[in-house]
Protein backbone atom coordinates (compact mmCIF):
# COMPACT_ATOMS: atom_id res chain seq x y z
CA UNK A 1 0.00 0.00 0.00
CA UNK A 2 1.59 3.37 -0.80
CA UNK A 3 2.47 6.06 1.20
CA UNK A 4 -0.16 9.24 1.06
CA UNK A 5 1.04 12.15 1.42
CA UNK A 6 -0.94 15.83 1.01
CA UNK A 7 0.39 19.21 1.01
CA UNK A 8 -2.14 21.45 3.05
CA UNK A 9 -2.33 25.28 3.68
CA UNK A 10 -5.27 27.59 3.80
CA UNK A 11 -2.94 30.13 2.44
CA UNK A 12 -2.82 30.12 -1.54
CA UNK A 13 0.60 30.71 -3.28
CA UNK A 14 2.80 28.66 -0.50
CA UNK A 15 4.61 25.96 -2.64
CA UNK A 16 2.16 23.11 -1.93
CA UNK A 17 1.84 22.16 -5.55
CA UNK A 18 5.20 23.11 -6.74
CA UNK A 19 6.46 20.70 -3.25
CA UNK A 20 4.18 17.58 -4.67
CA UNK A 21 5.06 18.61 -8.45
CA UNK A 22 8.98 18.75 -7.62
CA UNK A 23 8.46 15.74 -5.00
CA UNK A 24 6.71 13.37 -7.76
CA UNK A 25 9.49 13.97 -10.40
CA UNK A 26 11.98 13.58 -8.17
CA UNK A 27 11.03 9.97 -6.91
CA UNK A 28 10.23 8.68 -10.29
CA UNK A 29 12.61 9.25 -11.89
CA UNK A 30 14.14 7.33 -8.99
CA UNK A 31 12.05 4.39 -9.60
CA UNK A 32 9.35 4.82 -7.12
CA UNK A 33 5.83 3.99 -8.65
CA UNK A 34 4.59 7.71 -7.80
CA UNK A 35 0.62 8.77 -8.23
CA UNK A 36 -0.37 12.90 -7.83
CA UNK A 37 -4.06 13.14 -6.87
CA UNK A 38 -4.42 16.69 -8.17
CA UNK A 39 -7.86 18.10 -5.66
CA UNK A 40 -7.46 21.67 -6.34
CA UNK A 41 -9.67 22.54 -9.54
CA UNK A 42 -7.27 25.11 -10.47
CA UNK A 43 -5.24 21.94 -12.18
CA UNK A 44 -1.62 23.15 -11.35
CA UNK A 45 -0.20 19.65 -11.15
CA UNK A 46 -2.41 17.97 -13.67
CA UNK A 47 -0.68 21.41 -16.35
CA UNK A 48 2.58 20.29 -15.24
CA UNK A 49 2.18 16.44 -15.83
CA UNK A 50 0.88 17.89 -19.56
CA UNK A 51 4.42 19.97 -19.69
CA UNK A 52 6.60 16.81 -20.75
CA UNK A 53 5.49 13.80 -23.14
CA UNK A 54 6.34 11.71 -20.85
CA UNK A 55 6.51 12.11 -17.11
CA UNK A 56 7.66 9.65 -14.70
CA UNK A 57 4.62 9.79 -12.55
CA UNK A 58 1.02 8.87 -12.69
CA UNK A 59 -1.91 12.10 -12.39
CA UNK A 60 -5.50 11.99 -11.63
CA UNK A 61 -8.04 14.60 -10.52
CA UNK A 62 -10.57 14.71 -8.08
CA UNK A 63 -13.78 17.06 -6.80
CA UNK A 64 -14.75 15.18 -3.99
CA UNK A 65 -14.88 12.75 -0.77
CA UNK A 66 -16.17 10.10 -2.83
CA UNK A 67 -13.93 10.80 -5.47
CA UNK A 68 -11.04 10.64 -3.22
CA UNK A 69 -11.47 7.60 -1.37
CA UNK A 70 -12.35 6.07 -4.82
CA UNK A 71 -8.97 7.19 -6.29
CA UNK A 72 -6.86 5.78 -3.16
CA UNK A 73 -8.73 2.01 -3.05
CA UNK A 74 -8.09 1.52 -7.07
CA UNK A 75 -4.55 3.01 -7.18
CA UNK A 76 -3.55 2.99 -3.40
CA UNK A 77 -2.34 -0.98 -3.62
CA UNK A 78 -0.35 -0.38 -6.66
CA UNK A 79 1.76 2.69 -6.04
CA UNK A 80 4.71 3.44 -3.43
CA UNK A 81 3.71 6.92 -3.42
CA UNK A 82 0.05 8.70 -3.58
CA UNK A 83 1.07 12.86 -3.53
CA UNK A 84 -2.56 15.02 -2.91
CA UNK A 85 -2.33 18.29 -3.69
CA UNK A 86 -4.95 20.84 -2.29
CA UNK A 87 -6.65 24.29 -3.49
CA UNK A 88 -5.23 27.00 -0.97
CA UNK A 89 -8.67 27.85 0.82
CA UNK A 90 -10.14 25.00 4.06
CA UNK A 91 -12.41 23.02 1.64
CA UNK A 92 -14.70 20.64 2.39
CA UNK A 93 -12.22 18.17 0.99
CA UNK A 94 -9.57 19.04 3.91
CA UNK A 95 -10.58 17.66 7.03
CA UNK A 96 -11.23 14.58 4.96
CA UNK A 97 -7.46 14.55 2.67
CA UNK A 98 -6.07 14.95 6.13
CA UNK A 99 -7.69 11.98 7.73
CA UNK A 100 -6.48 9.96 4.70
CA UNK A 101 -3.08 10.50 4.90
CA UNK A 102 0.13 9.20 6.66
CA UNK A 103 2.62 12.39 6.57
CA UNK A 104 0.84 15.70 6.29
CA UNK A 105 3.30 18.74 4.40
CA UNK A 106 2.10 22.22 5.13
CA UNK A 107 4.74 24.46 3.06
CA UNK A 108 4.63 28.08 4.85
CA UNK A 109 7.04 31.53 3.33
CA UNK A 110 8.62 32.85 6.08
CA UNK A 111 6.15 35.65 6.02
CA UNK A 112 3.49 36.54 8.90
CA UNK A 113 0.17 35.57 6.80
CA UNK A 114 1.80 32.41 5.87
CA UNK A 115 2.78 31.25 8.93
CA UNK A 116 -0.67 32.04 10.67
CA UNK A 117 -2.26 29.77 7.58
CA UNK A 118 0.67 27.70 8.07
CA UNK A 119 -0.64 27.51 12.54
CA UNK A 120 -4.21 27.26 11.64
CA UNK A 121 -3.86 24.13 9.15
CA UNK A 122 -1.47 22.47 11.85
CA UNK A 123 -4.51 23.11 14.00
CA UNK A 124 -7.00 21.60 12.09
CA UNK A 125 -4.06 18.50 11.28
CA UNK A 126 -3.98 18.18 14.88
CA UNK A 127 -7.79 17.78 15.60
CA UNK A 128 -7.97 15.01 12.37
CA UNK A 129 -5.78 13.34 14.12
CA UNK A 130 -7.28 13.49 17.35
CA UNK A 131 -10.60 12.41 15.98
CA UNK A 132 -9.23 9.84 13.74
CA UNK A 133 -7.28 7.33 16.02
CA UNK A 134 -3.42 9.15 15.25
CA UNK A 135 -3.94 9.44 11.21
CA UNK A 136 -2.06 11.23 9.71
CA UNK A 137 0.85 10.02 12.06
CA UNK A 138 3.46 12.14 10.92
CA UNK A 139 3.01 16.46 10.29
CA UNK A 140 5.63 18.77 8.50
CA UNK A 141 5.58 22.23 8.07
CA UNK A 142 8.04 22.91 5.38
CA UNK A 143 9.74 26.66 4.49
CA UNK A 144 9.36 27.95 1.19
CA UNK A 145 10.49 30.73 -0.87
CA UNK A 146 13.00 31.49 2.20
CA UNK A 147 16.10 33.72 1.46
CA UNK A 148 18.68 32.19 4.33
CA UNK A 149 20.38 35.47 5.28
CA UNK A 150 16.87 37.38 5.10
CA UNK A 151 16.20 38.40 9.46
CA UNK A 152 12.35 37.56 8.53
CA UNK A 153 13.61 33.61 7.89
CA UNK A 154 15.31 33.53 11.50
CA UNK A 155 12.33 35.14 13.17
CA UNK A 156 9.19 33.32 11.51
CA UNK A 157 11.60 29.90 12.27
CA UNK A 158 11.98 31.03 15.79
CA UNK A 159 8.36 31.57 16.21
CA UNK A 160 7.52 28.05 14.90
CA UNK A 161 9.96 26.19 16.81
CA UNK A 162 8.94 28.45 20.09
CA UNK A 163 5.19 27.48 19.57
CA UNK A 164 6.45 23.93 19.29
CA UNK A 165 5.15 23.72 15.76
CA UNK A 166 6.66 20.72 13.48
CA UNK A 167 8.91 22.75 11.33
CA UNK A 168 11.53 20.34 9.31
CA UNK A 169 14.74 20.48 9.22
CA UNK A 170 15.26 21.07 5.73
CA UNK A 171 12.98 23.48 3.33
CA UNK A 172 12.83 24.61 -0.46
CA UNK A 173 14.68 28.23 -0.41
CA UNK A 174 13.30 30.64 -3.41
CA UNK A 175 14.64 29.89 -6.48
CA UNK A 176 14.00 30.65 -10.41
CA UNK A 177 13.85 26.81 -11.31
CA UNK A 178 10.81 26.61 -9.00
CA UNK A 179 9.12 28.77 -11.62
CA UNK A 180 10.89 27.49 -14.52
CA UNK A 181 9.92 24.06 -14.34
CA UNK A 182 6.11 24.55 -15.05
CA UNK A 183 7.17 26.03 -18.34
CA UNK A 184 10.34 23.33 -18.84
CA UNK A 185 8.18 20.24 -17.10
CA UNK A 186 11.75 19.71 -14.73
CA UNK A 187 13.33 21.09 -12.22
CA UNK A 188 16.65 22.25 -13.18
CA UNK A 189 19.80 23.59 -11.36
CA UNK A 190 19.74 24.57 -7.81
CA UNK A 191 15.94 23.76 -7.97
CA UNK A 192 17.23 20.66 -8.75
CA UNK A 193 19.60 20.30 -5.94
CA UNK A 194 17.35 22.20 -3.73
CA UNK A 195 14.78 19.30 -3.88
CA UNK A 196 17.58 16.13 -4.07
CA UNK A 197 18.62 17.34 -0.49
CA UNK A 198 14.57 17.78 1.29
CA UNK A 199 14.01 14.49 -0.32
CA UNK A 200 16.84 12.73 0.85
CA UNK A 201 17.11 14.04 3.87
CA UNK A 202 13.57 12.80 4.31
CA UNK A 203 14.40 9.49 3.51
CA UNK A 204 16.91 9.31 6.09
CA UNK A 205 14.67 10.63 8.56
CA UNK A 206 12.33 8.14 7.52
CA UNK A 207 9.45 10.77 6.77
CA UNK A 208 9.28 9.58 3.38
CA UNK A 209 9.03 5.71 3.42
CA UNK A 210 10.21 4.86 0.08
CA UNK A 211 13.55 4.64 -0.53
CA UNK A 212 15.64 3.45 -3.83
CA UNK A 213 16.84 -0.30 -3.00
CA UNK A 214 20.10 -0.22 -3.39
CA UNK A 215 22.32 -1.53 -6.21
CA UNK A 216 23.28 -5.16 -5.93
CA UNK A 217 27.10 -5.63 -5.97
CA UNK A 218 27.68 -8.68 -8.92
N1 LIG B 1 10.88 27.59 -3.61
C1 LIG B 1 10.38 28.39 -4.56
N2 LIG B 1 11.18 29.33 -5.16
C2 LIG B 1 10.68 30.16 -6.11
N3 LIG B 1 9.42 30.13 -6.55
C3 LIG B 1 8.58 29.24 -6.00
C4 LIG B 1 9.00 28.31 -4.99
N4 LIG B 1 7.93 27.54 -4.64
C5 LIG B 1 6.91 27.96 -5.42
N5 LIG B 1 7.29 28.97 -6.24
C6 LIG B 1 6.45 29.71 -7.19
O1 LIG B 1 5.42 30.37 -6.44
C7 LIG B 1 4.18 30.30 -7.13
C8 LIG B 1 3.15 29.59 -6.24
O2 LIG B 1 3.61 28.26 -6.04
P1 LIG B 1 2.58 27.05 -5.98
O3 LIG B 1 1.64 27.11 -7.14
O4 LIG B 1 3.36 25.83 -5.77
O5 LIG B 1 1.78 27.44 -4.65
P2 LIG B 1 0.41 26.81 -4.11
O6 LIG B 1 0.49 26.84 -2.64
O7 LIG B 1 0.17 25.50 -4.74
O8 LIG B 1 -0.63 27.88 -4.66
P3 LIG B 1 -2.24 27.70 -4.69
O9 LIG B 1 -2.69 27.89 -3.29
O10 LIG B 1 -2.68 28.80 -5.61
O11 LIG B 1 -2.53 26.34 -5.20
C9 LIG B 1 4.46 29.59 -8.45
O12 LIG B 1 4.70 30.57 -9.42
C10 LIG B 1 5.75 28.81 -8.18
O13 LIG B 1 6.50 28.64 -9.35
MG1 LIG C 1 -1.45 24.84 -5.87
Amino acid sequence: MAQVISALQQKGGVGKSTLVCGIAYLLGRQGAKVLIVDADRQGTCVAYHDTAEKQPFNITAVTDEAGLRNVLATYGPDHDLVLIDTPGIESQLTAHVAASSDLVLIPSTPSQPDAIGASRTWSLVERVRAANGGRPRDVQIILTKFHHKARITARITEAFLGHGMPLYTHGLQELTGFKEMYSTGVPTGAAAGALQFLVAQMQRDGVITWSRAPESCQ
